[in-house]
């Protein structure tokens, strides 16, 4: 029997752990047609491929950017989307990030997302650099592995007494292929037993030096009880219980940051008291992130990390400031720079933060000179109407096919995005009206019901004396 107890970090070294909160949801329903940029293996955009319809000249150079930024030739460089609302910027962006995959780090923000009272615009910028940039650290380490053959809590009576039980230690059976070994742990380990939801017959690891545990999979053993589960099951592992094992961790800068940080304020039982009653963020300084860039060049250096720039995607970038722009092109020297994609609507338009300043796309000259940009063209009448089918199929509605005709010219007047929003109030109607399908009754009913941006506009004009100005 072995005990593996949780030790400390040491000082020296850094803390590597993925922060789970990080992970966005994916961000817009809006675009969960999409599921790729729908190119051919010669690069090619097929018309109408993986969610997406039309756009091809865009779509293909977003391929060739891809495979730029999965051979790591386009760290600290930037692309911007050009075009019209509801022309496919965002979607395009979207699809990009599911070309790159899982492994590469991919951060959507909004341009105005940086606007806030409480932290520096540069911060925010800083911290979403560092979340699009990932490292891939290949570790060694002493591991326990294999499939849990018992999980036994151990209670004792509470030593402060009073009521309930407290877990004195935990006993767990792990089994390789070479056999079988008993573990007597922490109870702090149970905790992470728990976390990761472990039951008998999952394959797990758990680290000798942190007590850290993960769970692999379900072991392969167990694959014919239940066929409907959504489960990743694994084969029995070889070797023994207790061995060396290459890890590999993909964590962002960010995420490095975060496990780093340590809470503000001395030991004392004043500081403590204040922490208690206040719980404070922890401060993440430009002192420690410059001291994780160190270590991280280290691991690089001596072939234990690599790098791999991910995507920062700035939305609606026309509403960044001067102060912003400014740092941006001093954030993309940086030998630790991601990709950063912007989109904009904008035209010819003043820069936020100065009096006059007109610039293409409301971003500074010098900044604009670093980009290249792609354009994105409006829809015609029959590719409106394939989007709006798959629309409509990814919502599982039905619709006739005049209400279709009437809803894609109501996109080539107005925006591609109002014409995919008509479905959804559209298919309510449809109910009430007790239609099997949405017909073209229920649309015109939605479109006399809600205004569009122009017609909103155009009342606007024709009423404004009597309105509130
Ligand atoms: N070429 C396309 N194929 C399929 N769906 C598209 C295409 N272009 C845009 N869409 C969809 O139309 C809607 C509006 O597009 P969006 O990307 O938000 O436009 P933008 O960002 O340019 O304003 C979204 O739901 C998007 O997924
Ligand atoms: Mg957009």
């Amino acid at each position: 029997m072995s005990a593996p107890t949780t030790a400390p970090a040491s000082d020296t070294k850094m803390r590597i752990e993925p922060v789970k909160s990080a992970q966005r949801e994916q961000r817009v329903a809006a675009h969960s047609h999409i599921k790729g940029l729908g190119l051919l293996d010669d690069g090619t955009a097929a018309p109408n491929h993986a969610g997406f319809v039309g756009q091809e000249n865009a779509r293909e150079a977003s391929g060739v950017v891809v495979e730029l930024i999965k051979s790591k030739k386009m760290a600290g460089r930037a692309l911007l989307f050009a075009g019209a609302p509801g022309t496919g910027k965002t979607a395009i962006a979207m699809a990009i990030s599911q070309e790159l995959g899982p492994k590469v780090p991919f951060r959507p923000i909004v341009g105005s997302e940086v606007y806030s009272s409480e932290i520096k615009k540069t911060e925010v910028l800083m911290e979403n650099f560092r979340r699009a940039i990932g490292l891939r650290i290949k570790e060694t380490k002493e591991v326990y592995e294999g499939e849990v053959t018992e999980l036994t809590p151990e209670e004792t009576e509470n030593p402060l007494g009073g009521y309930g039980k407290t877990i004195s230690h935990v006993i767990i059976g792990l089994k390789t292929v070479k056999g079988t070994k008993q573990l007597k742990l922490d109870p702090s380990i149970y905790e992470s037993i728990q976390k990761e939801s472990v039951t008998v017959g999952d394959v797990i690891y758990i680290e000798a030096n942190t007590g850290s545990v993960k769970r692999v999979g379900r072991s392969d053993a167990y694959a014919t009880e239940f066929d409907l589960e959504a489960e990743e099951y694994v084969p029995l592992p070889k070797g023994e219980v207790h061995k060396k094992k290459e890890v590999i961790q993909d964590v962002t800068l960010h995420d490095l940051d975060v496990a780093n940080a340590r809470p503000q304020g001395g030991q004392d039982i004043m500081s403590m008291m204040s922490q208690m009653l206040k719980p404070k963020k922890t401060e993440i300084t430009d002192k420690l992130r410059r001291e994780i860039n160190k270590v991280v060049n280290k691991y690089i250096d001596q072939g234990i990390a690599e790098l791999v720039p991910g995507v920062l995607f700035i939305d609606e970038v026309h509403m960044l400031d001067m102060e912003c722009f400014t740092y941006l092109n001093r954030a993309l020297e940086s030998p630790l720079a991601p990709i950063v994609i912007f989109a904009t609507n904008r035209g010819m338009c003043t820069i936020r933060g100065t009096d006059d300043v007109v610039s293409p796309h409301g971003v500074p000259v010098d900044l604009l000179d670093r980009l290249l940009i792609i354009r994105t063209l409006p829809y015609t009448l029959d590719e409106i109407k394939e989007i709006v089918k798959i629309r409509a199929k990814t919502e599982g509605l039905s619709v006739d096919d005049d209400a279709i005709d009437h809803i894609a010219d109501r996109g080539l007047n107005t925006s591609l995005r109002y014409a995919v929003q008509l479905l959804t109030p559209a298919n309510v109607l449809s109910d009430i009206n007790g239609h099997s399908s949405i017909a073209l009754e229920d649309v015109q009913q939605v479109d006399d019901l809600f205004f569009d941006a122009k017609k909103s506009a155009q009342h606007l004009t024709e009423q404004e004396s009597k309105f509130i100005v």
